[in-house]
């Protein structure tokens, strides 16, 4: 007993050299700690080590993680579906292409250039061809782009992303399931980031079209480890046909004999799962119910509010320039400056200094056409950027702090 506190105080220690993620102040990248009621959970099915793998393994947590699916589900109107946690958001893209490339093979990939990396290095690993399709000045996938893609054919899939990693925005989903009608492609949703935000009832009208339309798509993924106040280890994806289990379909010398019911990894590529995921996901999802109006959904509207806020500040600060109106809760603005390599160092020290006053936030590189009002010679070239991710509702309160912090670094900065 006396090594086992030697050794966790030890690790405690090394845990200091963490930037404070439960701090409001703490506004960069996609980061906050799980809800405690999802670490009560996870700690308490630790005691077990549940693996979802097979019933053997996690009999009450697979059931748990069959419930918890179903209602991520219900967000999207889906109550026929196919679907299981995996590890992650990339593992759920995974499984989606994958899945995709079975009902498509070797047909190109398309998603946006604000889509997140993970899908090029997805369609490499699968051996798919893969395209990124053009964005528009506010970050969404430009539709007149996309179509051209379309138009030279042997397009299989094409990844919308309803709330990108660096922006926040939505990709036009209505409009792509019309091109859909017309040049039948599969379409898959990353909704990793944003999928939860079904819920806000506070949207903008083109984001709450798209959003509504997700019921429409052939897949979703949606991640509980973002937005789903859940520890690491916890995305999910979804197919709306349960036939695509066909696909997954293997046999197994050594592992599901104790029940004919179903066991997980019969509809999943991953194998051995923490079942302590599900637990955790299944008890945050009882305590804070996925529902429009709802404590949950409060949450992530208070998250948008404070980035409309923090916008509206920048808007009107002559020494900034503000980057789209957020869709979601990402703000991202770029330093007023003589040329794009100005205002990218600039960036890049106000981001160091308001860090020394304990505000922390993140930079991105953007096309300079993103930022309003910006009069650069060549505005397609990318700019170093201020991001900030707005994304604990706490941060509503804390919004006129935040802005005074900032502009202190900022002139500390100049
Ligand atoms: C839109 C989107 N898709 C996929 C991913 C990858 O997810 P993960 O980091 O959980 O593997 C991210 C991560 O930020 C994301 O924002």
């Amino acid at each position: 007993m006396e090594r086992a506190a030697v050794v966790l105080e030890e690790a405690a220690q090394r845990l200091a050299d963490n930037y404070p993620y439960f701090h409001p102040l703490y506004a960069g990248q996609m980061l906050k700690p799980a809800h405690p009621v999802a670490q009560a959970a996870y700690a308490l099915a630790m005691t077990l080590n549940p693996n979802n793998h097979a019933l053997d393994g996690g009999r009450a947590s697979s059931q748990m993680e069959v419930e918890a699916v179903r209602e991520i589900a219900a967000m999207f109107g889906w109550s026929q579906f196919l679907g299981h946690l995996t590890s992650g958001g990339t593992f759920a893209n995974l499984e989606a292409l994958w899945v995709a490339g079975q009902m498509a093979p070797g047909k190109k990939i398309l998603a946006s250039d604000q889509a997140h990396y993970t899908h090029s290095r997805i369609g490499a690993v699968l051996k798919l061809p893969y395209a990124s399709v053009a964005t528009d000045d506010r970050g969404r996938m430009d539709l007149a782009a996309l179509e051209s893609a379309l138009a030279l054919g042997d397009v299989g899939t094409v990844v919308a992303t309803l709330g990108t990693t660096a922006v926040g925005t939505v990709d036009p989903l209505d409009r792509i399931l019309e091109l859909k009608e017309q040049y039948g492609f599969r379409l898959h949703v990353d909704a990793a980031y944003g999928g939860y935000f079904r819920l806000a009832s506070t949207l903008a009208d083109d984001a709450e079209r798209a959003f509504a339309a997700m019921g429409e798509a052939d897949s979703i993924v949606v991640d509980p480890h973002k937005h789903g106040l859940q520890p690491y280890g916890c995305g999910c994806v979804l197919f709306r046909d349960p036939a695509m289990g066909r696909w997954y379909k293997h046999d197994s010398p050594y592992t599901y004999f104790t029940s004919s019911e179903l066991h997980l990894g019969e509809i999943s590529l991953e194998c051995s799962r923490a079942g302590a995921s599900a637990v955790a996901l299944w008890a945050t999802q009882r305590l804070l119910p996925l529902v429009r109006g709802g404590a949950f959904a409060r949450g992530l509207e208070q998250g948008r509010e404070a980035a409309l806020r923090l916008h509206r500040h920048i808007a009107a600060d002559l020494h900034c320039l503000p980057g789209p109106t957020p869709e979601l809760d990402i703000v991202v603005w770029a330093v007023r400056a003589p040329s794009i390599a100005e205002s990218s160092q600039r960036a890049q020290k106000i981001f160091e200094t308001a860090a020394q006053s304990d505000l922390h936030l993140a930079l991105a590189r953007l096309p300079g056409r993103y930022f309003h009002g910006a009069d650069w010679r060549d505005p397609g070239q990318d700019v170093t950027c201020l991001r900030s991710v707005l994304m604990k509702p706490e941060h509503l309160h804390w919004i006129p702090e935040i802005w005074v912090r900032l502009q202190q670094a900022a002139a500390e900065a100049a």
